[in-house]
């Protein structure tokens, strides 16, 4: 009789066993569902990689640089190309909605371009193409303007994530076509900015990969933690270990996209510190770098307290570069009214670094623009990239450690097969062409 009991009650403590085993595996394949995002039907397997890219610019009218019309397409036009190809969807990230200037009256012809980009936005969803926006900006009156015309916003808080912003600037249109670059929903960007960017062209396996780090920042919508268990939605398909092989305009070359902080990186994502790291080891001549700002710090609140540290990941990959293997590097940072005093430090340190040594070249210039009282970003150089002998990092962040450590960004690494001048005109060209003309410009100064 007791037998038959004990074997009753085992069976009994077995069925709730598997009840709840059955109920934590339903919870955890519920949440990965939750936590991903349909991509379309295209799929690793057919989606294409014979891509076009284009360098897109804006200079500002006042700044007289010599400008290639053929390797330099307007920034506005970029744009305004990339929309014309939506027919389904837009998605986009920018850390700032400024698009309408409130200065019109006084300077009509310098917000133009901003006010344009905007009611274009404005009129996609009335021709069936979906605007999908990710911010950290809770209280945007354009955000607001854009919602009330059926584009579905997301609003990721940032403070209660990493305590920075979501820095992130970059387009997907029909999970085909991306833009990334130093340009934000700014109207300085379409006028008084120096940006420059990428805008890439029948490109979904890129544009895949890209689509899910926005769809990461989709499902952090009014979350204010990160989960731990992410769908494989978000995860990477491409980094530093295994780039996705393509053709740029029929250039052989290997991409993928990296991001920061390393909090929002998932599974196989490559932080952005650590593209850069790749990129400048695997250079054999030189290293040429455009950034707004240089600053190996790091500011972090702490208890309440905000303590600086110094932040060795990218300043101590230059130094290696430059003494220990040869390479040429240039560092052309902007001088402006935001220039942390330190920078000139740190930049003297690093130039100090080839003193007695011969093959040993680090030289750095500051661009600057005569001051304007009444906008200090005016002809502010904004870009931020990197082009060495074989490739290329374009990225959201200024080199400062604070900007990596806690604000969200992206970067694209393109990497050719063939190196520089090996064979007919790529897109490595085309920046190097860039910033040597702005290295070359009187615009910039050295110390
Ligand atoms: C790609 O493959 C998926 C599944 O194999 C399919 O559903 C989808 O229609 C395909 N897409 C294209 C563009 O061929
Ligand atoms: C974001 O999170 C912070 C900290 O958790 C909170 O104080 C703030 O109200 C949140 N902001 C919004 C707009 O929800
Ligand atoms: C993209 O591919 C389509 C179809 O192959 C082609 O018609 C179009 O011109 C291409 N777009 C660009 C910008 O190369
Ligand atoms: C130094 O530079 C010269 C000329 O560019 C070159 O011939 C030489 O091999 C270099 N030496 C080293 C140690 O790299
Ligand atoms: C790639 O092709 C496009 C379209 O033909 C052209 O506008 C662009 O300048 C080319 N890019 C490069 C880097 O040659």
């Amino acid at each position: 009789m007791s037998l038959i009991f004990q074997t009753q009650q085992k069976c009994i403590a077995i069925f709730a066993l598997l009840c709840c085993f059955g109920v934590l595996l339903a919870l955890i394949f519920s949440s990965v569902d939750i936590w991903g995002d349909d991509e379309d039907g295209i799929t690793e397997e057919n989606c294409s990689k014979n891509c076009r890219i284009v360098l897109v610019e804006n200079i500002p009218d006042d700044l007289s640089l010599s400008v290639d019309g053929r390797s330099h397409v307007p920034l506005s036009a970029g744009f305004h190309t990339l929309l014309d190809q939506a027919k389904h969807s837009v998605e986009l990230v920018s850390p700032v909605w400024n698009l309408n200037s409130w200065d019109l009256e006084t300077m009509p012809s310098t917000g133009q371009q901003g006010q344009l980009l905007f009611q274009r936005l404005l009129s996609l969803n009335s021709h069936g193409v979906k605007l999908k926006i990710a911010s950290s900006l809770p209280n945007s009156a354009e955000l607001k303007t854009l919602a009330a015309h059926n584009a579905e916003i997301h609003f990721v808080n940032m403070t209660a994530l990493t305590r920075g912003g979501l820095r992130s600037s970059f387009w997907i249109v029909d999970r085909k076509h991306f833009y990334i670059g130093s340009a934000d929903m700014d109207w300085r960007s379409l006028s008084r900015r120096k940006e420059l960017g990428v805008v890439v062209y029948n490109c979904s396996c890129l544009a895949l990969d890209l689509h899910r780090v926005f769809s990461f920042y989709w499902q952090l919508h009014e979350r204010d933690y990160i989960p731990s268990i992410w769908s494989k939605r978000v995860t990477a398909l491409y980094g530093t270990q295994n780039a996705l092989e393509l053709q740029l305009n029929a250039t052989k070359a290997t991409a993928y996209v990296s991001t920061s902080p390393e909090l929002f990186c998932p599974k196989d994502r490559t932080r952005d510190v650590d593209a850069i790291h790749q990129v400048i080891q695997s250079a054999k001549t030189f290293v040429f770098i455009s950034v707004t700002d240089y600053l190996p710090l790091v500011k972090r609140g702490f208890r309440g307290v905000s303590v600086t540290r110094y932040w060795s990941l990218i300043d101590e990959v230059i130094r290696e570069a430059v003494v220990l293997r040869g390479l040429k590097v240039r560092l052309l940072i902007s001088f402006w009214k935001k220039t942390h005093p330190l920078t000139f430090n740190f930049v003297t340190s690093l130039r100090s670094l080839c003193m007695q040594l011969h093959n040993c070249s680090l030289e750095v210039r500051f661009f600057s623009h005569r001051d304007h009282q009444d906008d200090i970003q005016h002809g502010l150089n904004h870009n931020k990239y990197m082009v060495t002998d074989n490739a290329l990092y374009i990225g959201n962040h200024d080199w400062v450690g604070s900007d990596f450590a806690l604000n969200a960004g992206v970067g694209l690494v393109i990497t050719m097969k063939n190196n520089l001048n090996d064979r007919g005109v790529t897109i490595l060209e085309h920046l190097k062409a860039a910033f040597d003309r702005d290295w070359r410009s009187h615009y910039a100064k050295s110390l």
